[in-house]
């Protein structure tokens, strides 16, 4: 992904003529008579890093189902570099860059990790143009992705046998794989200690800046969501209450409310 080209089949789009590169306009989504999403509307900067916060329940993981694919909204659109992709199948939309993790990470449990990375190659590379890698190479990449997330000691495990942290970086390895254009994360830091958080965040920065990726996270490690995001969006009861600079939204009356009473 060189000069900001994202040549992705028939994507071909310039990141930096664009105003954003993720739009979400008036998304609602209803479960029944639970109104998830009323109304969400926001834009992704390129290259930038967006944090969704809110309460349990507000509908953060509602609005990446949305996003990705695997929902598809009641009401409103969701645009990707220029084109509307409100509703297309999520195995489409990773092959267009826009990858996702999951909040429970479930890997293919009697594979071994780099088993699991292989996977997320194969599907990745199938049907592009000019896909001649033979296996070795795949291997070969696969063993990189995981030297990036620091789970190489571990590529021959089961995929059963990994802790939470190493659950999580092999979820991350997963979408690596795909070679994404946005990296959505959904909770990569829950149940990690505070040690942990600052690799991770650590991670991630460099991540994004090597492969210069645009980053949407949502996230209740505040520590981990205040020092990495650029620009925060605060879900409650499936509305957008506050977006803006992270120390502004801290600071605003309504958010510091929808969190009390949460711990
Ligand atoms: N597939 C579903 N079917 C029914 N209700 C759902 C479904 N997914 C989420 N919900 C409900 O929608 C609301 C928002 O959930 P969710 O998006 O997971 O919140 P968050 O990720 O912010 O904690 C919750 O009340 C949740 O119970
Ligand atoms: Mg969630």
């Amino acid at each position: 992904m060189t000069g900001g080209i994202v040549a992705l089949r028939d994507l071909k789009v310039d990141l930096d003529s664009l105003d954003s590169v993720i739009e979400v306009v008036d998304i609602h989504k209803y479960f029944g008579g639970l109104k998830a999403l009323k109304g969400v509307s926001f834009h992704v900067k390129p290259r930038e890093v967006l944090g969704i916060i809110g309460p349990n329940g507000a509908g953060k993981t509602t609005l990446f189902n949305v996003i990705t694919g695997f929902l598809r909204p009641d009401r409103g659109r969701v645009v990707y570099l220029g084109h509307d992709i409100t509703g297309k199948r999520p195995h489409y939309l990773s092959k267009l860059g826009l990858a996702r993790t999951f909040q429970i990470a479930k890997p293919f449990e009697g594979m071994s990790t780099l088993e699991n990375v292989l996977i997320g190659l194969l599907f990745a590379r199938r049907g592009r143009n000019g896909f001649r890698v033979g296996m070795s190479d795949l291997v070969h990449e696969a063993r990189r992705i995981l030297e990036v997330v620091s789970l190489e000691h571990k590529a021959n495990s089961p995929a059963g046998h990994l802790t939470v942290v190493e659950r999580k970086r092999l979820e991350l390895a997963r979408v690596l794989a795909i070679e994404p254009t946005v990296l959505l994360l959904d909770e990569v830091m829950a149940g990690l200690s505070s040690q942990e958080v600052e690799w991770e965040v650590d991670l991630l920065r460099r991540i994004k800046e090597e492969k210069d990726l645009t980053v949407v996270m949502i996230e209740h490690v505040m520590k981990a969501i205040m020092s990495f995001s650029d620009r925060l969006v605060v879900l409650h009861h499936g509305e957008k209450i506050a977006e803006g600079r992270p120390e502004e939204v801290a600071r605003d009356p309504k958010v510091v409310e929808a969190y009390l009473g949460e711990d």
